[in-house]
C-alpha cells in the first residue's frame, strides 16, 4: 500500500544536499524553520545517510527524508519524481543545487598568468581547470549539461502541478560567477564541443531559470524561478586533489580579508542567497542573479546583480530544446511500458 500523501507543511527538495552548498541550504532552512519537511535528493545512499545523521545531530526534531536520484539519467529522475508525487500533493521549494564539474586537473600555466593578470578572477572562476570535453552520458546527452541542467529541467516539469498547488512555488536554480554569455553557444546547447562545458551549463541554468518565468506567467502558474549563485566555496567540486583544496582555502581567506566578498569558503555561507530567495515573503525581482557574499569580518549577505547579456530569444530556444528532449523521453518510456 502506498504511503499516505503529506499535506500542509512546507516541503523543500534540495538536490545534492549531502555536501557543500546543498548541505548548507538544509542547515539554513532548518535554522529558519525547523518544521520544514526536507527531502535530500542525492545519488549515493551512504553519503546521504551520513549527511542526514549529522543534520539530525544538529537539528534533532527535523524531518528529513532521502530520495535517491541520479540527475545524469532521465529514467532515474522520472522515478524520483514519481516517488515525490506519491508522497506529496504540494511541493513549495525546489533547490536545484547539485552539479558536476568533471576535470582532468589544473592548467598551471593559466594559473600563473591569471595570478598576475586577474587574481580575483582566478579565485572566482573555474576556467583554469582542464575540463573533460565531449563527454556523453548513457542517455546520449552532454554529461555536465544533463546533470546540471536537463535533470533539473525534468524535475521542474514533472513537479509543476505540485509546485503550483503550493500557491507560491519557488525554484532556485544554481548558477555561478563563472556563467557568462560568451561561454555558451545555442548551436551547442549541451556544451559537447565546448572547452568549458561546466561554464556553458551554468549559463544555461540562468537561461532556463529566467526564461521559465515567461511560461509560468502565460500559464497562470503560481511558480517563480530564480537564478542564484553561492559565490566561491572550497568544496570538493571538480575532484581536485585534497592538497590543492587545503592550499586554496588559505588563499581564499587572504582574498576575503582583502575585501573580495565572493570568498564565502564554506557551504553554509554559500547557501545564504538561495535560502534568502526561497523564504523572502515578497520577492519580485527575478531578472537578476542572487549571489552569496561575505565581508572580511565574516558577515554573510546577499548581493543582487543583473544577468549581463541575458537574451530572451536565446532562453526561449534553449527551453524549446529541453522541452523537445523531455517530450521525446516521455514518448520513449511510454512505448517501453
Ligand atoms: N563551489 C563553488 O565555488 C561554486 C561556485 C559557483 C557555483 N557553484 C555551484 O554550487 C552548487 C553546489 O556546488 P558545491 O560546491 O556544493 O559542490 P559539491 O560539494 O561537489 O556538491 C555537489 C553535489 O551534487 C551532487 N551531484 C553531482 N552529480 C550528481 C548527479 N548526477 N546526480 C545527483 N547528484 C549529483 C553531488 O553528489 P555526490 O556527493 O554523490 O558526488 C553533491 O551532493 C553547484 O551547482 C555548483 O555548480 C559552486
Amino acid at each position: 500500500m502506498a504511503a499516505p500523501i503529506e499535506k500542509q507543511r512546507t516541503v523543500a527538495i534540495v538536490t545534492g544536499a549531502n555536501t557543500g552548498v546543498g548541505y548548507g541550504i538544509v542547515q539554513r532552512l532548518l535554522e529558519k524553520d525547523c518544521s520544514i519537511k526536507i527531502v535530500m535528493a542525492c545519488r549515493n545512499l551512504s553519503r546521504a545517510k551520513r549527511a542526514q545523521s549529522s543534520l539530525l545531530e544538529q537539528f534533532p526534531f527535523a524531518d528529513i527524508d532521502i530520495e535517491l536520484v541520479d540527475l545524469n539519467s532521465v529514467r532515474s529522475v522520472l522515478e524520483f519524481c514519481a516517488n515525490i508525487k506519491a508522497k506529496f500533493d504540494r511541493v513549495h521549494l525546489l533547490f536545484f543545487n547539485a552539479a558536476s564539474l568533471i576535470t582532468y586537473g589544473i592548467n598551471w600555466s593559466d594559473i600563473f598568468w591569471l595570478f598576475f593578470k586577474d587574481p580575483v578572477g582566478l579565485m572566482e572562476r573555474s576556467d583554469a581547470t582542464i575540463q573533460v570535453r565531449g563527454e556523453i552520458n548513457q542517455d546520449g546527452m552532454g554529461s555536465m549539461f544533463a546533470a546540471n541542467v536537463f535533470g533539473h529541467y525534468v524535475i521542474a516539469r514533472e513537479l509543476e502541478k505540485e509546485l503550483d498547488a503550493s500557491g507560491n512555488g519557488r525554484i532556485m536554480w544554481t548558477s555561478s560567477l563563472t556563467a557568462e554569455k560568451r561561454l555558451f553557444n545555442i548551436d551547442d546547447w549541451q556544451g559537447v564541443k565546448s572547452v568549458l562545458p561546466y561554464e556553458s551549463s551554468k549559463w544555461a541554468c540562468d537561461l532556463v531559470a529566467l526564461g521559465s518565468n515567461e511560461k509560468y506567467k502565460e500559464q497562470g502558474c503560481k511558480i517563480v524561478s530564480y537564478s542564484t549563485a553561492p559565490g566561491v566555496v572550497a568544496s570538493t567540486i571538480g575532484n581536485l586533489p585534497s592538497w590543492i583544496r587545503s592550499v586554496r582555502i588559505w588563499i581564499h581567506y587572504i582574498f576575503r580579508f582583502c575585501g573580495v566578498t565572493s570568498q564565502n569558503i564554506t557551504g553554509y555561507r554559500g547557501a545564504i542567497a538561495s535560502v534568502f530567495v526561497a523564504l523572502q515573503p515578497h520577492l519580485v525581482d527575478y531578472f537578476v542573479r542572487y549571489t552569496s557574499a561575505t565581508t572580511a569580518w565574516g558577515r554573510s549577505f546577499v548581493t543582487l546583480a543583473p544577468i549581463e547579456g541575458y537574451d530572451k530569444r536565446e532562453a526561449s530556444k534553449l527551453l524549446q530544446h529541453c522541452e523537445t528532449a523531455y517530450q521525446a523521453w516521455k514518448v520513449k518510456l511510454a512505448q517501453e511500458k
